[in-house]
């Protein structure tokens, strides 16, 4: 074991209070075993439920030990906010996370990436993401929502319940790919062999090997592991071909080249600037993580929205009422009637404090340090659990309930005042925080507003449910999911998206 230092670390991660310190070792956690540790008590699928739970029984800092790892759980809102502030120099990404993603076959992008590497591709991102160039693509955005109108218009003629969440999946892949690539990616409008297909397992795997106590799948590969192997050369393929065209535009067009119009482009003109320390791999690093990170995450939590708002029919009734009367006659709604739907909004960010689609966040431990009251040696793995304090009574008022006005200035609550507002605003971190936070954070709530809007202007929910009827169950596949929701839906009788205007 490192050796803890006798005087309290160089950095502090929270106001230092008049208490004893504790070491890292000397916290509780569920007794384990020789060697394995904690590692097979782990149910990967429902791993977030079981160590909120945990935290509940050990309190708000806890330990565990798998193979080769030391884990540090924290839930305590404040600290967590404070352990994600300090990056990239007090704690990385998981050093674990970039050995399996290089493993893999999958070239680093900002995700996974540490220290300078991850400095220079995060200015390059942002640059990407910047809100003239999100404009600039928001045409295309809405023929991918009028894509999605006419998939569900099919359906719905046909009697057909939704698989909502893969159909979403579509939604997402097809928005990013055309945003960050300038790739008229569709997969809403077929059902055959898509790079979706191959994307899909790419996280699942991930979340996989990162908990597994031993790496199997390099001595025994699975049928599985030889599927994933042919979708990840199926992906970068895709990949490559993206950037191949990207180049061909350039090549055509000097004027793309002073203002790149999507992302791809803009990283490919920053990587060829003399001593970019950027090359192709990196790009291509970057192309599969914006595909992977604004996958699973955005379609997610709209299918968990989607169903939440059918279970609270006075919210679902109130959204409809906002998209009818501010986007009910456009078939193109334009990007100031999305700023207006503050009630939809506020439904995704209270949709997004129940069901976070990343209820843990890891980040590892760079030099001895301090959390809250604890003395953590360098290396220790700190998992933060973002959801125990944004569903607590204690932070927020009638916490359990589907509240969306509680984001609103002018609340209107039954059970909430505005003042929640704020307390919800400062505990609920869907997006991570600190140097970190999500980038595509704006893009997604977009794309959120701009699918509801979609939905609720074409069409009558008539379920959102699972096919036995039981709540929907929550799984961990990296981005936690609802399990097997499927939705129903009759097309209003003035349905604006008519299978003529997509084609
Ligand atoms: C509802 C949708 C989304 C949610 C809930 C979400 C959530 C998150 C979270 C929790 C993180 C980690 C932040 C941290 O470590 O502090 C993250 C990182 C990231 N997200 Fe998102 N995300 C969403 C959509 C997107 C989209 C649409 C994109 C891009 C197209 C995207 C790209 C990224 C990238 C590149 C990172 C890594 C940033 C870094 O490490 O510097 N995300 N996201």
């Amino acid at each position: 074991m490192q050796k803890i230092p006798d005087q309290p670390p160089t950095k502090t991660l929270q106001a230092a209070q008049p208490q004893a310190l504790r070491a890292y070792e000397d916290l509780p956690g569920p007794r384990g075993l020789p060697f394995f540790g904690n590692a097979l008590q782990l149910d990967l699928p429902r791993m977030h439920q079981q160590l909120e739970q945990w935290s509940h029984e050990f309190g708000p800092m806890f330990k565990l030990k798998v193979p080769g790892r030391r884990l540090l759980l924290v839930s305590n809102h404040e600290t967590v906010a404070a352990v994600l502030r300090d990056r990239p120099d007090g704690f990385s990404r998981p050093r674990k996370l970039e050995e399996i993603w290089v493993e893999l076959g999958l070239p680093v992008g900002l995700f996974v990436a540490n220290g300078d590497v991850w400095k220079r591709q995060r200015r390059m991102v942002m640059a990407g993401f910047d809100p003239t160039h999100v404009k600039n693509y928001y045409p295309a955005m809405v023929g991918v929502a009028q894509r999605l109108s006419a998939r569900w218009c099919r359906a719905a003629a046909a009697g057909q319940a939704i698989d909502l969440q893969p159909d979403l999946m579509r939604y997402t892949v097809d928005t990013i790919a055309g945003l960050a690539f300038g790739a008229g990616v569709d997969t809403l409008s077929s059902d055959g062999d898509v790079i979706q297909q191959h994307l899909d397992q790419i996280f699942p795997a991930l979340y996989d090997r990162l908990y597994k106590p031993l790496p199997v799948w390099r001595w025994l590969p699975s049928k599985s592991d030889k599927h994933l192997a042919h979708s990840i050369k199926q992906v970068n393929l895709a990949v490559d071909g993206f950037i191949a065209q990207a180049r061909a535009r350039l090549a055509l067009d000097a004027a793309r080249r002073a203002e790149p119009p999507n992302l791809l482009e803009a990283m490919i003109v920053a990587a060829d600037e003399p001593a970019s320390g950027m090359d192709d791999q990196q790009v291509a690093g970057n192309v599969m993580t914006m595909l992977l990170a604004g996958e699973d995450t955005t379609a997610n939590t709209l299918a968990w929205m989607l169903y939440l708002m059918w279970q609270n029919p006075s919210t679902l009734a109130k959204a409809t009422a906002e998209v009818q009367r501010l986007v009910g006659d456009s078939t193109s709604p334009t990007l100031e009637q999305m700023a207006q739907l503050e009630y939809v909004e506020a439904c995704a960010h209270e949709t997004m404090r129940l069901k976070p689609v990343a209820p843990i966040l890891v980040g590892q431990a760079m030099r001895d340090v301090m959390v809250g009251d604890v003395r953590v040696p360098k290396g220790v793995v700190v998992t933060a659990l973002m959801r125990r304090d944004s569903v607590s009574d204690a932070h927020v008022p009638n916490a359990a309930a589907f509240e969306p006005e509680r984001w609103l200035a002018n609340g209107d609550t039954a059970t909430s005042a505005a003042t929640t507002a704020n307390s919800a605003k400062r505990i609920s971190m869907p997006f991570g925080a600190g140097p970190r936070i999500c980038p595509g954070r704006y893009l997604a709530l977009l794309e959120m507003k701009l699918a509801i809007a979609t939905v609720l202007r074409d069409f009558d929910i008539t379920s959102v449910d699972t096919a036995d009827g039981s709540p929907a169950q929550e799984v961990m596949k990296f981005a936690m999911a609802p399990e097997g929701l499927r939705m129903r839906l009759r097309a209003k009788a003035q349905t604006k998206t008519s299978e003529a205007a997509i084609h």
